[in-house]
C-alpha cells in the first residue's frame, strides 16, 4: 500500500485541468516524443517539432492519438517502423484538444487550436475505427502539404569535359544553367551519360545549431562544399555503393548555408547520391534523387516505458556469451555466461544496436555509455558450476541463476539511483544444500578498501552482508544459504 501510494502521489499532485495541455504533454506523449518535440532518447522517435503530420489538418494528429500508428512512417525525411499505443480510451476530448493545441504552437510549430468539440466529432465519427493507422490509410485521407524541397534556390551547372579528377570548375565555363525547382542533386537533366561534370549551388538550411554529418558517394568523383570548405570528397574514378563513399562532419549554426556540390562523369556508369543529418540523431535525410547506401545508422536500445531492455550479442570488454541489460535511469551491465559474472557496468546510453541488426553485422560491438568499469575478467566460481540461464521480473531486472553442485547463486540486478545519481543494486543469494559460498566481485590489482566496501574505477562499491574477503587483487563477497548479500556500484 505505501508503495502504491508513494507512485500515485505525483501524479495525484499534478492539476490535470484540461487547459494544461504543456503538463498533459509532459504526462502522455513526452516519454517518447520529448520534452523539446525533437523524438525521445536522441530522435529514436519521431519528432513532433517542425512535423507537418502535427500541423495543417487537425483531423490527421487527432485520429493518430485516438487510435495510434504502425507501420513504416517518414517524418521530416526520416522513415521510423514503429508502433504508437491508441491513448482514445484514457485521454478525454478536452484533454487531447489541449495537448495537441499545445503541440501545434510549441517549439516554432504554427497551426491553429484544437477544440474539444472537433475532437468529440472526430472520434464518433471514426467509432468503428479498430487498431491503429497505418501511414497509407492516414495520408490518403489528410495528405500532408507538399515536401519542401531540400536544398532552396538550388540551381545546376553542366560542363562538358574529360576528367578523370574533380577539375577546377571556376576556370570552366558551364554550357547550361538550370533551376531545380525539386531541390535535389540529380544528373538525370545533364543531357550527357560520359565525359562531363556538374555543378549545384543552394541554400541549405540546418534546423539547429549542432555538428552536421554529410555522406557522399559517386560514380566518378564528387566533393560537397559548406559554406566555402570542403566537408567529404570522393575523388578518382570509380563505382558507387563500392566502398568509396566518404563522410565529413562540420558544425553549424541554426539557419542557412551555402552548398555547392561538384561532380564528374568520365566513362560507363555514372551517378551521385548525398544525404546529411544531425550527428547526434539517427536518420539520413537525402539531398539528391539516389539514396546513399553504406552509411550505417546508429540504432540506440533504449528502456521503454520503465522497463530494461535486453541485448544478447558481442559486447566488447565481456566473452561471446554475455547478456546486456540497460536499465532506466542510464545504468547498464552485461553479464558473462562463460565466466558466470557481472563483467561491464557503465552509465548513458546503453548499446547501439546497429552492427547487429544490419546484415554486415560482425564483431564486437562496444557499450554506447561512459564510465565504463571492468568487474572482473576471469571466471568467477567453481569448475563445476553451470549457468542455467537469467529471468526477468516485471520491470525487466534479470535474476542469473548458476548451479554450484547441489547449491543454486541467484544473482539479482536493479538500478539504484533513488537520488540521481547513477547506481546498480545487486542482491547475490545461495539456496540448496551447503555452506557459505565466496563470490568474485571485482578484480584488479590495488583496489582501495574500506571497511564495507571499495573503489574501482569510477565506481564505489559497498556490500552489505558477510563482508568483503580480498586475496591475490580479488576481492569476494561471502553469502551463506538464507543470508543474501547486497553489493552497490554508485559512479563517483
Ligand atoms: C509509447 C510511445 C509514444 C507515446 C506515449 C506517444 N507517441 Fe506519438 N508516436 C510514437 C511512435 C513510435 C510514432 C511513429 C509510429 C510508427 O513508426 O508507425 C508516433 C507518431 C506520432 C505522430 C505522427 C508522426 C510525427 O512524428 O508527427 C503524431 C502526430 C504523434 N505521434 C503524436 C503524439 C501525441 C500528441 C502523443 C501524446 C498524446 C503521443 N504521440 C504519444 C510513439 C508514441
Amino acid at each position: 500500500m505505501l508503495l502504491r501510494a508513494a507512485l500515485l502521489a505525483p501524479l495525484c499532485a499534478l492539476p490535470l485541468h484540461a487547459q494544461d495541455g504543456g503538463q498533459l504533454y509532459t504526462l502522455y506523449c513526452s516519454a517518447c516524443h520529448g520534452a523539446d518535440g525533437k523524438g525521445a532518447t536522441g530522435g529514436t522517435f519521431p519528432p513532433l517539432a517542425g512535423s507537418d503530420w502535427v500541423m495543417g489538418d487537425a483531423a490527421r494528429p487527432v485520429k493518430i492519438v485516438l487510435h495510434g500508428l504502425h507501420g513504416e512512417v517518414e517524418v521530416d525525411g526520416r522513415k521510423f517502423n514503429l508502433e504508437m499505443p491508441p491513448q482514445g480510451s484514457v485521454l478525454p476530448d478536452d484533454q487531447i484538444a489541449a495537448i495537441l493545441s499545445y503541440a501545434r504552437t510549441s517549439w516554432g510549430n504554427k497551426a491553429e487550436v484544437v477544440t474539444a468539440e472537433f475532437v468529440k466529432a472526430t472520434r464518433e465519427a471514426t467509432a468503428d475505427r479498430k487498431g491503429p493507422w497505418t501511414q497509407d490509410e492516414i495520408l490518403k485521407l489528410h495528405p500532408l502539404p507538399a515536401a519542401k524541397p531540400p536544398i532552396a534556390n538550388l540551381i545546376s551547372q553542366v560542363y562538358k569535359g574529360e576528367w578523370q579528377k574533380l577539375p577546377d570548375f571556376s576556370t570552366l565555363k558551364a554550357e547550361n544553367i538550370e533551376e531545380e525547382h525539386d531541390g535535389k542533386i540529380s544528373i538525370k537533366k545533364a543531357g550527357h551519360t560520359d565525359l562531363f561534370g556538374m555543378v549545384w549551388e543552394g541554400d541549405l538550411t540546418a534546423p539547429y545549431s549542432a555538428d552536421y554529418l554529410f555522406r557522399i558517394d559517386a560514380d566518378d568523383g564528387a566533393r560537397v562544399i559548406i559554406d566555402g570548405k570542403t566537408v567529404a570528397e570522393v575523388n578518382g574514378t570509380g563505382p558507387m555503393d563500392g566502398g568509396r563513399g566518404k563522410e565529413g562532419s562540420i558544425k553549424l549554426e541554426a539557419g542557412p548555408h551555402k552548398i555547392r556540390v561538384e561532380y564528374f562523369e568520365y566513362y560507363g556508369n555514372e551517378g551521385i547520391a548525398l544525404a546529411w543529418r544531425n550527428a547526434s540523431v539517427p536518420g539520413w535525410k537525402s539531398l539528391s534523387d539516389t539514396s546513399v547506401k553504406g552509411g550505417r545508422e546508429p540504432i540506440p536500445l533504449v528502456p521503454l516505458n520503465g522497463r530494461a531492455v535486453v541485448y544478447r550479442n558481442f559486447i566488447e570488454g565481456t566473452t561471446p556469451r554475455g547478456i546486456g541489460i540497460g536499465f532506466p535511469g542510464n545504468v547498464n551491465m552485461a553479464y558473462s555466461a562463460d565466466d558466470l559474472a557481472p563483467e561491464l557496468i557503465w552509465t548513458g546510453s546503453f548499446m547501439d544496436a546497429s552492427r547487429h541488426w544490419t546484415d554486415r553485422g560482425q564483431g564486437n560491438q562496444a557499450p554506447a555509455g561512459e564510465k565504463v568499469v571492468k568487474l572482473s575478467g576471469s571466471r568467477a566460481l567453481p569448475d563445476n558450476a553451470r549457468f542455467r540461464g537469467y529471468k526477468l521480473d516485471a520491470a525487466g531486472n534479470p535474476t542469473f541463476s548458476v548451479q554450484v553442485g547441489a547449491q543454486f547463486l541467484l544473482d539479482t540486478w536493479k538500478p539504484a539511483g533513488a537520488t540521481g545519481e547513477p547506481a546498480l543494486a545487486r542482491t547475490i543469494a545461495v539456496n540448496g544444500e551447503g555452506g557459505p559460498m565466496e563470490i568474485l566481485i571485482a578484480e584488479k590489482a590495488g583496489v582501495k578498501e574500506g571497511p564495507e566496501g571499495f573503489e574501482l574505477g569510477a565506481v564505489r562499491v559497498k556490500a552489505e552482508g558477510e563482508g568483503l574477503v580480498s586475496r591475490d587483487g580479488k576481492v569476494f563477497v561471502k553469502v551463506s544459504p538464507g543470508k543474501p548479500a547486497t553489493v552497490t556500484y554508485s559512479w563517483k
